[in-house]
């Protein structure tokens, strides 16, 4: 999920391009407490619900990368995915309660993201969908169904229930095809692995693939991230998503030597390799959809045609997954 953003990077003399921002993924930094404690029912009764968004947080990772800092947590011992499913599920029993008369309320969009929502087995995701489905009433085969995944986590058994549930999108985090840059970003993948999941997710016949990939990491050249780029044209992907590396408080990362202060150096590398990457999608096909997003121009079109994210209303749902009506967030 994106919020509305420039399509370019603004260098400004003597100030870097890459100032950190809040972004759709509900973070720490996004919470304040609320001086009077409104009912939900309350602020959703005389909101429009007939074409809302649903998220659903999975708060789970096989690791914690070195860039991240997304609301996750390694592993899951003594059984706590279906302890966290079972408060979701709570959770959504509340909320959909609050939302009123269901004749009023409809789904216009859903996602899966976190973390790592296929850090879920295949059982477990069957639950999720029929949380969103039988607990929020979610018609998740009739609307576009986003879901994030790892490599190591999409498996042929996980992406089978989520392509016959009605999943028109999955997002691979693949941020570099290049060993020394993943292991740089503290993120260890092996390229054979990528390049397997990438297969599985093709054969699993999701309409729209998209692709993360990140640039500015430590030795990352102009040419590795040609490389990269090149390696997941490879795959056709309908969608790529080109982050720029930021470094945020209290990751792995922050330990560098840049990190706090700034780095002119880095920003010029950002920005050319920003430079390059755009020029190299665009030259194959793409168009720019944001500074990140790029889409195949000749990709079936994604989204609801009648959600728009700036007036409709959001249900997010699970530990740090932030709602939002027009009027509060
Ligand atoms: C929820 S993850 C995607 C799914 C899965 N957890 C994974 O990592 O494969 C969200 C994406 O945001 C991007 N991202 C997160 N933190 C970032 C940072 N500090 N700098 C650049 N990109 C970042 C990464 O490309 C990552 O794939
Ligand atoms: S980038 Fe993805 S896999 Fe890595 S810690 Fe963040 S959410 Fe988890």
């Amino acid at each position: 999920m994106t919020t509305a953003e420039p399509l370019a990077p603004e260098p400004l003399t003597g100030v870097s391009p890459y100032q950190h921002y809040v972004y759709a993924y509900p973070h720490k930094t996004a919470y304040r407490p609320l001086p009077a404690r409104p009912l939900l029912s309350d602020l959703w009764a005389a909101e429009p619900k007939d074409a809302l968004s649903l998220y659903l947080h999975i708060p789970f990772c096989e690791v914690r990368c070195g860039f991240c800092n997304l609301f996750t947590r390694i592993g899951a011992p003594d059984g706590l995915t279906g302890a966290y499913l079972d408060a979701l599920e709570r959770q959504a029993t509340t909320v959909r309660d609050a939302l009123g008369e269901s004749d009023r309320v409809r789904f216009a969009t859903a996602a899966f993201g976190g973390g790592t929502p296929t850090f879920l087995t295949a059982g477990e995701l069957e639950r999720l969908c029929d949380i969103a489905e039988h607990r929020m009433g979610a018609d998740l085969r009739a609307v576009p169904l986003s879901v994030e995944a790892s490599p190591a986590t999409a498996t042929a058994d996980r992406l089978a229930v989520l392509a016959e549930r009605g999943a028109t999108r999955l997002s691979l985090g693949v941020q570099s095809f290049v060993g020394t840059e993943a292991r740089a970003a503290v993120r260890p993948q092996r390229r054979a692995d990528v390049e397997t999941a990438l297969g599985r997710i093709r054969d699993a016949r999701i309409p729209v693939l998209n692709i993360d990939l990140i640039y500015g990491i430590d030795g990352q050249s102009e040419q590795s991230w040609l490389h990269s780029l090149d390696a997941a044209l490879a795959w056709r992907p309908e969608e790529l998503y080109l982050y720029p590396l930021y470094v945020r408080p209290l990751t792995g990362l922050d330990r560098r030597a840049s990190a706090g202060g700034s780095d002119p150096a880095w920003d010029e590398q950002r920005l050319t390799l920003y430079r390059t990457g755009r020029d190299h999608l665009l030259a194959h096909g793409y168009t720019q959809q944001s500074m990140r997003m790029f889409r195949r121009a000749d990709a079936p079109p994604q989204g609801a045609d009648d959600h728009a994210c700036q007036t409709d209303g959001m249900i997010g749902l699970g530990c740090g997954a932030r709602s939002y009506t027009a009027e509060l967030h």
